[in-house]
């Protein structure tokens, strides 16, 4: 059976923590989006991990862990990031590198600050834009080209030509040469090299095997390139319509899709979010839910429920269960709100706009829930939280005509109460 673990909002849903608990019982665990921008909370037998490129997979023995062609790849992050998980686990996990993803180069970075997207979008500064451009324009350079020296130099050294003559002030783009890249990308390659092959066939073969192969995605739906909040997006397909494209598997059937959201809702970065509380409320969800980045470290914005905006990301990736995490971080509210519908210029509307500027003048339309009191951590049984705690679960399902798969009530993976995950 395959099963996919996928943002509903602007990332940081807690999909590292389902997928790590779901990786267990999995044969092969596959990245298909987006690079080191990610950053994926792991706790591996109480030692946290903040995973970038690696998927959860690789905590476990027997369990393969694919980077699929939908990725694009940072091979000294790669390397640093294997290095840790392998220490730590006393082996070295077993990696399946898709030969047609992209790489990141150094000059991604570089391109990314000097054209500014970071400040403009708030972007993780990872290099993404920049080498998902470089992919579409036809100018990548991709984990095949690491197989061959001589044709991964030849066209390091085409893409620096033309770099080189629309920058030709910018010292940190002149003073590259194709030389060094490949010698630097070989380097940082070379624990790798013996992992490259093709992960769609790989993959393709466990789900005729009826392997459990569980897709762990990146970023949520609200960043998607195509139907987020443009151009305050990745530059991913980040939901499951584009999973299929992203591990080259044109018949993909993914019969488990978990749609993973916070009982609440954050972002990093710039763009607008309608349910934002600015003032003491953020603040105090802020600091209740310990709302950082993981990649960059910057505080995350942090406001209400949105159903407005879920329902959009229902329809992208189309869940068969939600998983609601950071619920115990509500404990001691006495009143919960969640938006149901917006004002937009005096007009009630219930679908989520595709103008950006539309969106941000959006004003919630929110419905109070009660709050409840009682510590909701050590709590395993649907049955056994608080009936204030299973009326908001109601008013989510309800709103999303969704049924609940699972109850994230802590970050360890223990910290987890499962309601009919198996329904499907
Ligand atoms: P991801 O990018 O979707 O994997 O999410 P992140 O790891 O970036 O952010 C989620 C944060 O919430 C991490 O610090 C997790 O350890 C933490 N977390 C996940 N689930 C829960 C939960 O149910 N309760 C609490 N208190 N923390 C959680
Ligand atoms: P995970 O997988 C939260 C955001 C950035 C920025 C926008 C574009 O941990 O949920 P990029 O560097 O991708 O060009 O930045 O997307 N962003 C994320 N926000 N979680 C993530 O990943 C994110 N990956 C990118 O903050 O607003
Ligand atoms: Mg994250």
């Amino acid at each position: 059976m395959a099963t996919a673990v996928l943002g509903m909002q602007w990332g940081d849903e807690g999909k590292g923590k389902i997928t790590h608990l779901l990786a267990k019982d999995a044969k092969m665990v596959v990245r298909f989006n987006g690079g080191p921008n990610a950053g994926h909370t792991v706790i591996d037998r109480g030692v946290k991990f903040g995973t970038h490129q690696i998927p959860a997979g690789a905590f476990y023995p027997g369990v393969r862990s694919v980077l699929a062609s939908g990725m694009v790849i940072d091979l000294a992050v790669l390397r640093e990031e294997y290095e840790t998980i392998a220490k730590h686990l006393g082996r070295r996990p077993e990696l399946l590198i898709a030969e047609n993803a992209h790489l990141i180069l150094p000059y991604h970075r570089v391109l990314e600050d000097l054209e500014g997207s970071g400040k403009a979008i708030g972007t993780t500064r990872r290099g993404i834009g920049p080498a998902y451009r470089d992919r579409a324009a036809r100018v990548g350079i991709r984990v095949i080209d690491l197989l061959d020296r001589t044709r991964l130099e030849e066209k390091l050294a085409r893409r620096l030509e033309l770099l080189q003559r629309t920058w030709p002030q910018a010292e940190s783009i002149t003073s590259l040469s194709a030389s060094n890249l490949a010698d630097n990308l070989l380097a940082s390659a070379e624990l790798f090299i013996s992992s490259i092959g093709d992960a769609s066939g790989a993959i393709q073969k466990a789900i005729a095997r009826g392997e459990e192969v569980l897709f762990e995605g990146a970023q949520g739906a609200l960043l998607d390139v195509d139907y987020g909040t443009y151009p305050y997006v990745t530059s991913s397909s980040t939901v499951y319509a584009g999973l299929p494209h992203a591990v080259g598997i044109g018949n993909l059937h993914v019969e488990r899709r978990l749609g993973v959201t916070k009982a609440y809702t954050t972002r990093v970065g710039g763009g607008p979010f309608p349910t934002e509380l600015v003032g003491e409320e953020g603040e105090w969800l802020q600091s209740a839910g310990a709302e950082f980045g993981v990649t960059t470290g910057r505080p995350r914005r942090c406001g209400w429920l949105d159903l407005v905006a879920l329902r959009h990301a229902a329809r992208l990736n189309a869940p068969t269960g939600l998983a609601i995490t950071k619920f115990d971080i509500l404990t001691g509210l006495k009143e919960i709100k969640v938006c149901r519908s917006y004002n937009l210029r005096d007009r009630e509307i219930t679908t989520f706009p595709t103008s950006t500027e539309d969106l941000a003048l959006c004003e919630p339309i929110y419905e109070s829930v009660a709050g409840w009191d009682d510590d909701i951590a050590g709590v395993r049984a649907y049955g056994d939280l608080p009936s204030a705690a299973r009326e908001y679960l109601d008013v989510i399902s309800g709103g999303l005509n969704v049924p609940i798969a699972l109850v994230s009530v802590g970050p360890s993976p223990e910290e987890t109460i499962l309601t009919g995950f198996d329904r499907g």
